[in-house]
């Protein structure tokens, strides 16, 4: 069977940890294109997969014919690029956040829809075993009814991780549009709505930016939060917290489960009647040593073009999660709780 071609637009840190080896590794494709505004960038990424080089993602859509790409440029670059790429003819994997409008994440859709392409947002949190688990438990009843959560996402923040480091456009809100709620929070959003099932109708936050003086991005937020049933909880996202964080813990009428909380157990289930389960699932991601070494995200989206299924986060899903972010940021401007049905 011929290979499905790749190209990767924007060859920074994710493309780099994950995108590029990724696909790499993965037998049904091969990637054939680069793109990053920097050029010596594309050429040394381009050289190490042995692919073709460009600094211009409207120049690499013309000019090469392609299965799949990848976006994974800075947030204001997504819709632009997804919805081009898709107009190609292409199927898109695009980074989180999907967008930074509700009007844009409903414009890639459109694109998906039109061009009869898939569109996945890497909302790579579905994927680690734990959180797989979480899902199925508590859809078989094993917590009893759920009353509550409490999930955070948090570490030093991008300055370690981004290729640009402390000069990252992670920082800079005309290209990052969100800082800690869309590089973490959204990652939360859409890991809540997975486990729980349920959708989340209802905001009120504070999203502020008290953790980095040379930044204008949100970097520290605390968002509560209400699903559809009721279940109510809470969301952080910062780039304030000097040793990592990315737990959940979900309180039902028979147990509390908690996630990604225990270095050795990412799984941990204290049960109203004193028994507790551990399980050791795999470690999660993580910017520290030591998690799990595939994103599983890359596969899967390969998967579902070879087999023509939905990839498990499509784009509406991407869009939901997103909604939640939009709507902390809205309720923390205006101090008001805000439903997302009036976004
Ligand atoms: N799924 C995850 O867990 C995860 C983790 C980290 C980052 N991300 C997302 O991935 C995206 C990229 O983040 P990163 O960490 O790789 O950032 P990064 O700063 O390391 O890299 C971004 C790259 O994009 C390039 N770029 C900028 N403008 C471009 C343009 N017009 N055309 C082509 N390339 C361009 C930059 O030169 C840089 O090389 C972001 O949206 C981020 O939120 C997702």
């Amino acid at each position: 069977m011929e290979k499905l071609r790749v190209a990767v637009i924007g060859c920074g840190s994710i493309a780099q940890y994950r995108h590029l080896p990724e696909y790499k590794g993965n037998q049904h494709v091969e990637i054939v294109a680069v793109c990053d505004i920097n050029e010596a960038r594309a050429n040394e990424t381009a050289e190490k997969y042995g692919a073709q080089a460009y600094t211009s993602y409207e120049e690499l859509l013309t000019n090469v014919q392609v299965d799949i790409v990848s976006v994974c440029t800075p947030n204001y670059l997504h819709a632009p690029v997804s919805i081009a790429a898709l107009n190609a003819g292409n199927h898109v994997l695009c980074e989180k956040p999907m967008a930074t409008s509700n009007d844009e994440a409903k414009a890639m859709i459109e694109a998906a829809k039109n061009n009869e392409k898939k569109l996945m947002i890497a909302h790579n949190q579905r994927f680690v075993a734990s959180h797989k688990k979480a899902r199925q438990l508590i859809e078989n009843g094993e917590l009893g009814k759920i009353y509550s959560f409490r999930t955070a996402f948090g570490h030093g923040g991008p300055e370690g991780w981004s290729i640009d480091g402390k000069d990252s456009w992670f920082f800079e809100k005309e290209k990052a549009f969100v800082g800690a709620m869309g590089d973490l929070g959204v990652h939360k959003s859409d890991l809540l709505r997975y486990i729980l099932g349920e959708e989340i109708v209802e905001v009120g936050a504070f999203v502020e930016t008290n953790a980095k003086d040379f930044s204008n991005v949100d970097d520290n937020a605390v968002c509560v939060l209400k699903t559809e049933t009721g279940i109510i909880g809470t969301l952080a996202a910062s780039w304030g917290y000097s040793k990592e964080d990315n737990s959940t813990i979900i309180y039902g009428g028979k147990g509390v489960m908690r996630l990604e909380d225990n270095p050795t157990y990412s799984m941990v289930i204290q049960y109203a009647n004193g028994e507790v389960a551990k399980y050791e699932l795999g470690k999660i991601q993580s910017n520290d040593e030591g998690g799990q070494n595939t994103s599983f995200v890359i596969d899967h989206f390969v998967e579902s073009v070879l087999q023509d299924q939905e990839p498990l986060v499509t784009g509406e899903e991407g869009m939901k999660s997103l909604q939640v972010i939009l709507a902390a940021l809205q309720s923390s401007e205006t101090k008001q709780i805000v439903k997302i049905s009036e976004l």
